[in-house]
């Protein structure tokens, strides 16, 4: 695939002449002339690398890095600046800034195209380390609403990154027709991240990475769920079957909230995962409903050894006990989390996961329980 570069800078002849170098040397080029509309353009074009200058009327190129850095497309895109300024104090706030490399002007043609290469090879074959790596996946998902498969789903991946961090642990929301861990979390996805954009034409996990969210709050990172009225039907299977593969590219431990609703996400995701936790409400009906959907997973071929139950009672209405439960669905339970209702309420009113909000609590202990289960499969 041919490499895209931006050129960022107001001179319009230093723009054609970036333009002609690197076109020639087979880049794909596209400029800005001004700092807003080059972070404009970063986040809409997802170029590999940046080409920033510094003195720009309006918007200067430090403030350019940084907000690139900090934006969405500013996991992974390089920034080179490049700049006639050759104090160190400026170079080293540049770097300080999020550029990768500083540059004085005048750099000879043939030493910025061979560096630019450079750069882009060594990150392309990071990546290719990156999405090669196969995180574990685990899908959540209930049969029923309300029975807290989100908040086991959120948990989980609490649990998982308190001991890897949270650059290991990410946890994805699939639940349909819209996902509620960003509110759960308050984590807010930016107006720009479109759900079938990201899926359509093989979202690669280099790509899905630039949309990952933090929270200082949350151990761990966040793919934000699918929006009110987003077109998440339309994505075809096959861009969907890339998706849970790419998904494991992502971190070590990949945690998704399918929720319960039937799913476009669903087939592929459930063939793909290592292991399934079903969520379960001891409760008549949930039972029932758990059975049909065990029923139906099976039939599709997946085997009960990749599948576990967790019994979660966030009503308290504890009609049936575990046994019953087990007896009922012919699976033992991996864990049950009990009914806990002013735990869950504080942490559900500061939005955080319980494991976080009180670690040595009873339910964070439940939550262990589960994860070293589920860790077991
Ligand atoms: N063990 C528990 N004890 C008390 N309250 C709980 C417990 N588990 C979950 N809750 C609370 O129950 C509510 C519903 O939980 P959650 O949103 O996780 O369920 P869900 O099955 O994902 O629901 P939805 O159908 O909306 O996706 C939340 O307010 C949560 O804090
Ligand atoms: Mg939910």
């Amino acid at each position: 695939m041919t490499a895209r570069i931006a050129v960022i800078d107001d001179e319009a002849p230093n723009r054609m002449y970036l333009q002609t170098l690197l076109g020639t040397a087979g880049f794909e080029v596209q400029v800005a002339a001004g700092g807003n509309e080059g972070i404009a353009l970063v986040e809409k074009e997802r170029p590999d690398l940046v080409l920033l200058d510094l003195m720009m009327p309006e918007v200067d190129g430090f403030s350019v890095c940084e907000r690139i850095r900090k934006g969405p497309a500013g996991a992974w895109t390089q920034i080179v600046v490049l700049s006639a300024l050759d104090a160190v104090d400026g170079k080293i706030r540049a770097l300080e800034l999020g550029a990768d490399d500083y540059l004085v002007k005048p750099v000879e043609s043939r030493e910025l195209v061979t560096r630019i290469k450079g750069m882009i090879d060594r990150a392309g074959r990071l990546r290719q380390q990156g999405s090669q790596a196969r995180g574990r996946l685990t899908v959540v998902a209930g049969a029923k609403g309300g029975i807290g498969t989100s908040t086991i789903a959120i948990n989980l991946a609490a649990s998982e990154a308190i001991g890897k961090g949270a650059e290991a642990v990410v946890l994805a929301d699939l639940a349909v027709p819209v996902g509620t861990l960003g509110s759960m979390l308050n984590i807010q996805a930016p107006e720009r991240w479109a759900w079938g954009e990201a899926l359509a034409g093989g979202a690669s996990a280099h790509r899905l990475s630039s949309y990952l969210m933090h929270s200082p709050q949350v151990p761990f990172q966040l793919l934000p769920g699918v929006r009110r009225g987003s077109a998440y039907r339309e994505v075809s299977p096959d861009a969907i079957s890339d998706f849970a593969t790419s998904l494991r590219g992502l971190g070590e431990v990949i945690v998704v909230d399918l929720g319960n609703q039937p799913s476009p996400f669903a087939p592929s995701l459930l063939r793909e995962a290592d292991v399934i936790c079903i969520v379960v409400e001891p409760e008549v009906i949930c039972v029932e409903l758990t059975g049909s959907f065990l029923d139906r997973l099976r039939a599709t071929g997946i085997l009960s050894h990749r599948i576990r139950l967790a019994i979660s009672n966030p009503h308290g209405s504890l009609q049936l006990s575990r046994t019953e439960v087990a007896a009922t669905l012919k699976m033992e339970a991996a864990a049950m989390i009990l009914y806990q209702r002013d735990e869950f309420s504080a942490a559900s009113k500061r939005r955080l996961p319980i494991v976080v909000q009180q670690p040595q609590g009873p339910a964070a202990v439940q939550f262990k329980e589960l994860t070293q289960a589920l860790a077991a499969v």
